[in-house]
């Protein structure tokens, strides 16, 4: 990534991974992955974060590149996860001079990672922490569990702006051209969406922070206008409904499940549902689902039934929803049996911790395959989710 000038002396240095296919070892990045970090040359100089550990070479390279032969000051690490934190070693040892700057349980897993010599000045940083740079002075706000519980972002109010670690952040480099809501809420509900209470509390700490840019660890640097950003987050974050629409998650292993998903779906456009979403569970990208279940107020879970259970793909999806906090939807169910149907009880009992969720009155039964009895169902569901 070429290094980006942002404001008068702060820096973007970080690198742009157009190998990965696989982010965390389960999220596809068909557009790659950015690892931020930020230099700011004050009358003294703080970097922010280091990056992934293939890209120790090009991001020292970068940072130079900005220094001008200056020394470092400060290298503060916002965050341990080692997409973020693996160079802060080649760091100390190219910058001895440098002070580590970090929440304390972020010098333990400092330690824990690269070992006891990794930082050899340290500073420990609380919330409200400040750092004075010159025309900066930077503040630190902690962010435990967004995503990770060492987490500190850093505003700087000279020019209006957060270090935000990861929160904003989003899957693709950053020259990737691409819109930023789709791969932002996936990268939101699969990495961060648990977490939903401790981003809500982080607002709280930012509320009347004067805000003009936003300098995530991942995708693209966010300039004023931020409102469409903030209110985005402040959806997902409190799980509301971003849009209005159903989406249909089928798992099928004869094609006789699949098509009652389809018939609904027809039957759902037919009556004006703003937006169907239908979704193969064992054929189609999971985070997308995933991401899909939370954006929309509707939810219709059609599966087949497994070993007296569920079929594992549904079962499998509904624990990516559930271990995220799935809660304040409509749920309807399809369920198929040839003998002894059991999926549409088996699905309810998965989502039984859930808050806040609303099942229809009309579960959806099929023997083997559609008939006439089934489909009349699916026109009792599809008349249901259109209320
Ligand atoms: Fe991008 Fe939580 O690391």
């Amino acid at each position: 990534m070429a290094t980006e000038k942002l404001t008068a002396d702060i820096y973007a240095v970080g690198v742009n991974d157009h190998e990965i296919r696989l982010f965390e070892g389960q999220f596809p990045v068909p557009n790659g992955m950015a690892y931020n970090s930020y230099a700011i040359l004050d009358e003294k100089v703080a970097v922010l974060d280091t990056v992934e550990a293939s890209f120790g070479d090009e991001w020292l390279a970068n940072l130079a590149a900005v220094l001008g032969g200056r020394p470092v000051d400060y290298l503060i690490v916002q965050h341990m996860e080692p997409d973020h934190s693996a160079n802060i070693l080649r760091f100390t040892q190219a910058y001895p001079q440098a002070v580590v700057v970090a929440s304390q349980m972020a010098f333990t897993m400092m330690k824990q990672f690269y070992g006891a010599d990794v930082a050899p000045a340290k500073l420990v940083v609380k919330d409200g922490s400040t750092l004075a740079l010159g025309r900066h002075t930077l503040r630190f706000v902690t962010a435990p569990m967004v995503h990770w519980p060492e987490v500190v972002m850093t505003y700087d109010a000279a020019d209006k702006l957060l270090f935000s670690a990861d929160a904003f952040g989003k899957f693709g480099t950053t020259d990737t051209q691409e819109d930023w809501a789709c791969e932002a809420r996936r990268y939101y509900f699969g990495i961060v969406g648990k977490f939903g209470a401790q981003v809500q509390a982080l607002f709280k700490k930012l509320d009347g922070l004067e805000l003009q840019t936003i300098c995530p660890l991942h995708g693209p640097v966010l300039q004023s206008p931020l409102a469409d950003y903030l209110r985005l987050y402040g959806t997902w974050s409190s799980y509301g409904v971003e849009s209005e629409g159903v989406v249909i998650a089928y798992a099928c292993v004869y094609g006789h499940t699949k098509q009652a998903a389809e018939e609904l779906a027809q039957k759902l456009r037919a009556a004006g549902c703003p937006k169907v979403v239908l979704t193969d569970l064992v054929h189609d990208e999971l985070t997308e689902a995933v991401e899909d279940a939370f954006r929309y107020g509707k939810l219709v879970l059609a599966a087949t039934t497994y070993n007296t259970g569920v079929f594992p793909a549904m079962e499998n999806f509904i624990r990516h929803l559930t271990e995220r906090g799935f809660c304040k939807r409509t749920v309807g169910l399809v369920e198929n049996g040839s003998w002894a149907p059991a999926a549409a009880k088996t699905m309810r009992g998965l989502l039984e911790g859930c808050a806040e969720l609303t099942f229809t009155s009309t579960t959806v039964c099929i023997r083997s395959a559609l008939d006439d009895n089934s489909r009349a169902q699916l026109d009792a569901l599809a008349k249901e989710l259109c209320e």
